[in-house]
């Protein structure tokens, strides 16, 4: 094998996508997958890829030291795309212990780790850490973009714990020479995204035509990009990509929540031959997100000029296969909003968690 590459959060909805472009496309890596299996983790994700000869998959915790001592002595890895958190800000606000331990003790210990393992040889190697647009805060005026220069204004505890893990990353280069590459992205959808985050979830509902929550007045302005998209930006910066630099990614392509929810309504009903405004009657407005950033936009000029990478998609199209997906992968939506898949999992695979 040319390199063997851990890639964290590999059963994860950005994770998956990320996994299944590198085993696929790059037959000579041998892809390690290590994920913990939270609710948010769900092998069917990586199915496609399970049996591949360049494909290995690891249950474990990223937050145990010696656990990942033992899988760099396991594999020697030449490099790390680092991918797994606690990623759902209202989950954040309700557990942010839990987000600063995986999020930032997480990322520090593989840090840590690599460091020991390539400090005498650091050619070659790369630690890639994913990170999100979240970190820069949240923007007030509609001609205000986020650069890699943004100075960091993180306001929720998901984003205050991604920018620490951000700094962290950049700490080990400044002090240790790691060679480290970061990206920040916009929000993702597409296929196998929870249906906790708004696009999925809200896909679910109208299926079932229960409420469709909206936070506030639905005001709030979100940058989407297509996960598959997010998965070629990766690839392009995993090679292309010059260390200690940081990368945005994302479409330009800002969408009001509401004026989004709407259209997700017209599509549904429009596939599901509903009559148009039946998905609309279920939209409910709900009591506001505490601290609720106002609008993140993403100014991917750099990734576009420096490395070429452009999205394939526009919007509306994204949004229609994505649609399509889920009508058409129902068991999978119905496994993970009852938990079953966890069930599956735990009985198949041990947790490596020692600290
Ligand atoms: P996700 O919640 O779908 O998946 C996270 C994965 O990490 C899961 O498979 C989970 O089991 C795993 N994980 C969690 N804790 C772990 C631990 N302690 N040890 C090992 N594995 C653990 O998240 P996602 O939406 O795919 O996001 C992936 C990454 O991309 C995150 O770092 C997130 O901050 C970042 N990001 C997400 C978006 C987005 O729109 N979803 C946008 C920009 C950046
Ligand atoms: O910007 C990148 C980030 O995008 C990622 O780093 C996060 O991991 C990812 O979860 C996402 O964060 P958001 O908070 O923007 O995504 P979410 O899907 O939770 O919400 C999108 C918008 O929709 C947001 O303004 C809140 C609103 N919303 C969300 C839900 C779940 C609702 O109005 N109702 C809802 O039920």
């Amino acid at each position: 094998m040319q390199k063997t590459i851990l890639i964290t959060g590999g059963a994860g909805f950005i994770g998956a996508h990320v996994i299944k472009r590198f085993v696929q496309s790059y037959p000579d890596y041998l892809i390690v997958n290590l994920d913990k299996l939270t609710y948010a983790g769900n092998l069917e994700n990586v199915k496609d890829v399970e049996n591949a000869p360049n494909y290995q998959f690891e249950k474990g915790d990223i937050t145990g030291l010696d656990y990942i001592r033992d899988l760099f002595k396991k594999y020697a890895f030449d490099a790390v795309i680092h991918l797994a958190a606690e990623s759902h800000v209202d989950r954040s606000i309700s557990n942010p212990l839990l987000f600063a331990h995986t999020n930032v003790i997480g990322t520090l210990t593989l840090l840590q780790v690599a460091k020991e393992n390539w400090s005498n040889h650091l050619d070659g190697k790369l630690f890639y850490h994913v990170s999100t647009d979240e970190v820069y805060g949240s923007l007030e005026n509609e001609d205000e973009f986020f650069l890699e220069t943004t100075p960091y204004d993180p306001r929720s505890p998901y984003s205050a714990s991604k920018a620490s893990s951000d700094h962290f990353v950049r700490a080990y280069y400044n002090t240790y020479n790691l060679p480290i590459v970061i990206s920040n992205c916009s929000n993702n959808y597409g296929a196998y995204q929870f249906p906790e985050k708004l696009i999925p979830l809200f896909i679910n509902n109208i299926i079932h035509q229960k409420p469709l929550p909206v936070y506030g007045e639905g005001l709030n302005v979100r940058d989407w990009l297509y996960v598959e998209d997010h998965a070629s930006a990766i690839d392009v910066i995993f090679h292309r990509g010059k260390v200690g630099e940081t990368y945005n990614i994302g479409g330009f392509n800002e969408w009001k929540n509401i004026d989004l929810i709407k259209l997700l309504c017209k599509l549904m009903d429009d596939k599901l031959s509903r009559p148009t405004g039946t998905s609309a009657q279920l939209i409910t407005y709900v009591k506001d997100r505490a601290g609720h950033d106002l609008r993140y936009a993403i100014d991917a000029t750099k990734l576009n000029q420096e490395l070429g990478w452009q999205p394939s998609l526009q919007f509306e199209e994204g949004l229609s296969k994505t649609i399509d997906w889920y009508l058409e992968n129902k068991e999978w939506l119905a496994n993970v909003t009852s938990g079953e898949y966890q069930k599956y999992y735990e009985k198949q695979y041990a947790l490596n968690e020692r600290a």
